[in-house]
């Protein structure tokens, strides 16, 4: 049995894994390729399957892919072989072409066949016309639930029968907000995750959504072991359209959605978020006529992902004028109406940072106390990353004419409303940022 079973594109990197036992850690898979290079530097040959470390490693090249399976305990190596070249011809089955890209495109569909098509780690089934089928007849099973007492009653207000589309899509956009607050010293005193799952559903049809998430609760509750990390929402609320007792039942989203854009469900984490975008800045005062600052912000997320349009607010003096601004990056513009500057950076990598420097004069004296002072507000966008770690496992459209409709996922990482720093410090007693 297999613990994992991943693809990974030319350069060894994961575009989609699924773990079946935590036995085996995930950073394996980044060992995969460097092993299979240290092989054929030392013409050693490349066998699909080898072992390393405790670790069993069995792998198929296809196109510009491999198709890896992990597992620690003895396997039976050719059975989890066997279920990679019938994984590859069932996936170039739905997408026609097996590359990068139908992965990065379908990624939810995948989620899902692995999860048919491997149970605990043991390779179910494998036939695409049977797992055809099996998707079918889940789905006329959810029909003969929901439809016919709908139609009779003609229940569904919010939405209208005879709806037609050339080309049926879902758009689901998951959006958490962070909102923070980080005091002087830069402890984190408080944090909120709030979350929301908006959709634009263009379907024809009365069509039945099931939507499946890495939800702690849904998984405890079905006796499932949860695969990967799953998450603990609060606060759930969903839209009119889903059925509220068959989620309170077994936490199964199901619904005919509203034509069109709506919002499905929302919900809160309450789990400490640490500062996604970190910002500090130490002031300097000069006899009080003018007024020097040092800002750095720093991207405190993993490095293959990117911060867009941060707007990072810098509270100044009511009456500071004669602006003058230096950056080592993105650009800065005195907003007097917001007593602040803004320091707006299209894009900030994961682990990256930059500093700036301002420079104002003031007309008038003053002796301004630190903890008096606003603090630091920010704006940012992190897109293909939830901070949560929500997933969408799946997302089932089953509509009785039978139709294939495409559902699209996007996760986005922003600020909240209150995402604030109180990290500024006089730069004598400042011990945050060091000269340069
Ligand atoms: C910031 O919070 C930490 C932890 O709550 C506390 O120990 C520290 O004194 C606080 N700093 C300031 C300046 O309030």
């Amino acid at each position: 049995m297999a613990s994992l079973v991943a693809i990974l594109d030319v350069k060894g990197k994961s575009l989609i894994q699924r773990s079946y036992k935590d036995d085996v850690p995930p950073s394996c898979i980044e060992r995969f390729l460097p092993l299979v290079l240290d092989m054929e530097e030392e013409n050693v040959q490349v066998t699909p399957c080898f072992s390393d470390d405790g670790i069993n490693y069995m792998h198929i090249r296809h196109n510009n892919l491999y198709l890896l399976a992990l597992s620690k305990r003895n396997s039976n190596a050719a059975e989890i072989i066997f279920f990679l070249h019938r994984l590859c011809s069932v996936l170039t089955e739905y997408f026609k072409e097996l590359e990068e890209e139908s992965i990065r495109d379908n990624f939810v569909i995948i989620y899902e066949l692995l999860d048919e098509m491997m149970d605990f780690g043991y390779p179910q089934t494998t036939e695409s016309k049977i797992l055809q089928e099996y998707i079918t007849q889940e789905s006329h099973k959810l029909e003969l639930q929901a439809r016919p007492p709908m139609a009779v009653t003609n229940a569904v207000s919010w939405r209208s029968e005879g709806i037609r589309y050339r080309k049926n899509e879902v758009f689901l956009d998951v959006v958490e907000s962070v909102n923070l607050l980080v005091n002087a010293s830069g402890n984190v005193i408080r944090s909120e995750i709030l979350g929301a799952v908006k959709m634009k559903c263009y379907l024809s049809g009365m069509p039945e959504l099931r939507l499946g998430l890495n939800d702690k609760v849904m998984f405890e509750s079905t006796g499932r072991a949860a695969r990967g990390k799953s998450i603990e929402m609060e606060d759930v609320k969903f839209h009119q359209c889903v059925r509220l007792a068959r989620f309170e039942n077994d936490r199964t989203i199901s619904f005919i959605p509203p034509d069109g854009e709506f919002e499905l469900m929302s919900y809160r984490l309450s789990t400490p978020v640490k500062p996604l975008v970190w910002v500090e800045a130490s002031v300097e005062s000069h006899r009080g006529s003018r007024v020097e600052y040092m800002v750095k912000v720093r991207g405190q997320f993993k490095r293959r992902s990117t911060a867009n349009n941060v707007e990072i607010y810098v509270p100044v003096p009511d009456d500071a004028d004669s602006p003058k601004f230096r950056a080592a990056a993105g650009s800065v513009v005195y907003a007097p109406e917001k007593s602040a500057f803004v320091w707006k950076i299209k894009q900030l990598g994961g682990g990256r940072d930059y500093l700036m420097r301002a420079h104002f004069g003031l007309p008038s004296v003053r002796n301004e106390e630190l903890d008096k002072r606003a603090p630091i507000s920010v704006k940012f966008e992190i897109p293909y990353f939830t901070v949560s770690g929500i997933q969408v496992r799946y997302l089932k459209i089953v509509e009785k004419s039978g139709y294939q409709a495409l559902p699209w996922v996007r996760y986005i990482t922003q600020n909240g409303d209150d995402y604030v720093l109180r990290t500024i410090s006089d730069a004598k007693s400042s011990s945050i940022i060091a000269p340069i």
